[in-house]
């Protein structure tokens, strides 16, 4: 069975236990940001353990749900929770839930994530709007027998985040009385910190900021002709920008203190995609 039949017994699954209802907007919540959830009413959820082909997530700060529900009165589907690829999974697992919202009648994609600041002039607390990327795993979720149904074999990557929908997210933010950063997230396997010397390296190649997820979900969405929306929270200057180690509960930390405003901002995007 290959992974758009999978996927499909997912939508039967699904489609059983709710009504036929079908989100347009897809929400993936990252570190410390998952709380978004419990905004969000008229809730049908659905634990990773019980869909079908989900595999159990494992990282502290990541709980691992599917909503369906109205947020601002919108129909959206969120995940609450992700797979990362240094968990062990394979890029299939990890990109699996998109697939899914490719289904389900998703067209646009908003990934969330807690990551690093590599440009000296962000800060921690500050949100991004991802502009593109940079794939520094050497790996790619498409790699493997082309799912055509899916998509294309060889797929454009020239716009992976919509150009429309990071004008709308700058704009949102504008009215709501704060800016965000924008720029290149580079994606790192993790689950160890980067090193001083590879920060150094990743600024020279081009990156503003790092983190250890995103992008397979995003290559994948962009497969399916899904638009696409990144927003990063800096959590912490990236390793060997300042003179202190990195910890996972400092990123935790940080990324709750910011859910307020990140939960406005993703609330009024929603309501203006
Ligand atoms: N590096 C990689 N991933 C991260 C970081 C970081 O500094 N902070 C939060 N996620």
């Amino acid at each position: 069975m290959n992974i758009y039949q999978q996927a499909q017994q997912t939508i039967e699954y699904i489609n059983k236990h709710y009504s036929n209802q079908h989100p347009k907007i897809g929400l993936i919540l990252g570190s410390g940001l998952g709380s978004l959830i419990d905004e969000m009413t008229e809730t049908k959820v659905f634990s990773f353990e019980e869909l079908p082909h989900f595999e159990v997530s494992t990282t502290q700060g990541h709980s691992g749900k599917l909503v369906i529900g109205k947020l601002n009165k919108i129909l959206i589907v969120a995940l609450s929770g992700r797979y990362h690829f240094y968990e062990g999974y394979d890029l299939s697992v990890v990109t699996f839930p998109i697939r899914v919202m490719k289904l389900l009648g998703v067209s646009t994609l908003i990934l969330t994530n807690a990551c690093g600041a590599i440009n000296k002039d962000f800060k921690p607390g500050d949100l991004m709007v991802i502009n593109d990327h940079l794939n520094l795993v050497s790996n790619n979720p498409l790699m493997g027998k082309n799912i055509d149904e899916f998509g294309p074999r060889f797929p454009d990557s020239s716009e992976i985040y919509t150009k429309s929908l990071r004008t709308i997210a700058h704009q949102t933010a504008k009215n709501l009385g704060f800016s965000l950063r924008d720029g290149v997230y580079a994606w790192w396997t993790g689950p160890s910190y980067e090193t001083p010397a590879e920060i150094k390296m990743i600024r020279i190649l081009g990156a503003d900021a790092v983190g250890m997820s995103t992008v397979p979900e995003a290559l994948v969405a962009s497969h399916m002709d899904m638009k696409v929306l990144g927003i990063s929270c800096l959590t912490n200057m990236a390793s060997g920008i300042l003179d202190q180690k990195l910890s996972h509960q400092e990123v935790l930390d940080v990324a709750q203190s910011v859910q307020v405003k990140f939960r406005n901002l993703i609330k009024n995007i929603i309501s203006e995609i």
